[in-house]
């Protein structure tokens, strides 16, 4: 047994329907970045250009989960995980981003999905999780409003392939990050930087939600249908006037801007004005195509972020105050380790009367492990999982809405810009030889779980 002593928690705590699992994303573990037909996406043509990702990492191989999936797969069932959420790689089954679709990338997700249902796993699919084929970028990607027809025609190839079998759907992943990360600040695939490329992308992203959300409802009936945000339990730096409203800016920025469309309550450019130049691209009758009732939405939150009024910053007119600046403790990715985070997001979007369900479809911390006598004591990260499922306990005892937690991830994988240096999973990869570890947390969530 591994359970770690001080831990009082027990899965029955948290109610027989509460769902279990782990998530990973296509470009972050697949590899095999050309194989069998599979075209380019934004992320394989930004990671092989210098200087953009630490160290020149790239994803060529990345865990190997192309070829080595069976083995990931038996690592799931090990550890017990009811559920496991992956993506799908656009261009692996549509390496144009258009028809015709590949046959080999749609043989490749059918293994795995049946690979799951006989292990007694249950998938869930991301529809997109960053990688757009990069033949799309060409014509603009996110800022062409075409992108939408791009991605419902997408949605419908998987919906007709695998919709058979799977029943759990996730649309879009965390839309403000990589709008963001990728459309405004450059430091992201494809590299675009400056307002109107950002709001552009927005505005296209979140259509592009409503519309592929509508064609997975269409397709496939009895689906249980979600799309995925990043959250961030934002406080201000000190209860001055100013950096209370610079908090609620970033709050909104990065909070509500996404899911208040969805939500069918617009864009929220009263509390950030710059969000009425969005006015430019939205047609008539956008409005109207931009909200869905998902089945659920799913959470993702990772930290805290104290924000003070920083006139020097357009646009938004604040800054973060890194953790390291605060000496708190927190992780390789430079994230606060603060636990209530979670509580204080589960609050907040509980006050949205148009959700019906959530999940934390993502929660997990990134640590340098060290391999000792072929063990791994991640003990950071076990506190990490243990202390942000305590949260979520409270929040239930307060009747609050959350029905499900996914760790992010099963496996240390490619994290974006950070490369290989950020480690998150359950699961260590020596990335020379593709052995696997399984940490103990991995270990502790088995036990957990069993
Ligand atoms: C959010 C993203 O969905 C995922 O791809 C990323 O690796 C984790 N959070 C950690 O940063």
């Amino acid at each position: 047994m591994n359970k770690v002593e001080n831990s009082f928690l027990n899965k029955n705590q948290f109610g027989e329907d509460f769902l279990w699992g782990v998530s990973t994303a296509a470009f972050q573990i697949e590899g095999a970045h050309d194989a069998d037909g599979k075209g380019s996406s934004i992320w394989d043509v930004f990671t092989s250009q210098k200087g953009k990702i630490k160290n020149d990492h790239h994803a060529i191989t990345a865990c190997d989960f192309y070829n080595s999936y069976q083995t990931d797969i038996d690592l799931i069932r090990e550890l017990n995980i009811p559920n496991f959420r992956f993506s799908i790689s656009w261009p692996r089954i549509m390496p144009t981003g258009v028809h015709p679709v590949n046959q080999a990338g749609i043989d490749y997700y059918n293994k795995i999905i049946d690979s799951l249902l006989a292990s007694g796993i249950e998938p869930w699919i991301t529809l997109y999780h960053w990688d757009l084929p990069h033949s799309l970028e060409v014509k603009g990607g996110w800022t062409n409003r075409e992108s939408v027809t791009w991605f419902s025609d997408y949605a419908a190839v998987c919906a007709h392939y695998f919709g058979d079998r799977v029943k759990n759907w996730m649309v879009i992943n965390e839309p403000s990050v990589f709008t963001g990360a990728g459309y405004f600040l450059g430091i992201h695939a494809p590299g675009k930087k400056g307002i109107s490329n950002y709001l552009k992308a927005m505005h296209h992203v979140t259509l592009a939600t409503a519309k592929g959300a509508k064609v997975l409802r269409n397709a496939i009936p009895d689906a249980n249908i979600g799309t995925t945000f990043s959250c961030t339990h934002i406080e201000p730096a000190t209860q001055n006037a100013k950096d209370i409203e610079a908090a609620k800016r970033v709050d909104t920025l990065l909070n509500r801007t996404f899911i208040e469309p969805i939500l069918g309550l617009g864009y929220p450019q009263k509390d950030l004005p710059v969000l009425k130049k969005l006015n430019n691209y939205i047609l008539e009758d956008d409005l109207n195509n931009l909200d869905f009732h998902f089945d659920f939405i799913g959470l993702q939150c990772y930290t805290r972020e104290v924000v003070k009024s920083s006139l020097l910053i357009p646009y938004i007119g604040a800054e973060l105050v890194s953790a390291d600046k605060r000496n708190v403790i927190s992780t390789e990715m430079g994230w606060e380790v603060y636990p209530p985070a979670l509580y204080h997001v589960l609050k907040k979007f509980n006050e949205y009367k148009g959700i019906k369900k959530i999940i934390i479809t993502e929660n997990g911390a990134a640590f340098a492990d060290t391999v000792t006598n072929g063990k791994i004591f991640d003990i950071k990260r076990t506190h990490y999982i243990q202390d942000h499922l305590e949260q979520i306990l409270k929040a239930k005892e307060e009747g609050l809405n959350v029905e499900g937690y996914f760790v992010w991830s099963l496996t240390d994988n490619f994290e974006w810009a950070e490369g290989y240096n950020a480690r998150f999973g359950l699961i260590h990869v020596d990335f020379n030889t593709q052995k696997r570890t399984i940490k103990n947390s991995g270990l502790w969530f088995r036990d957990f779980l069993s």
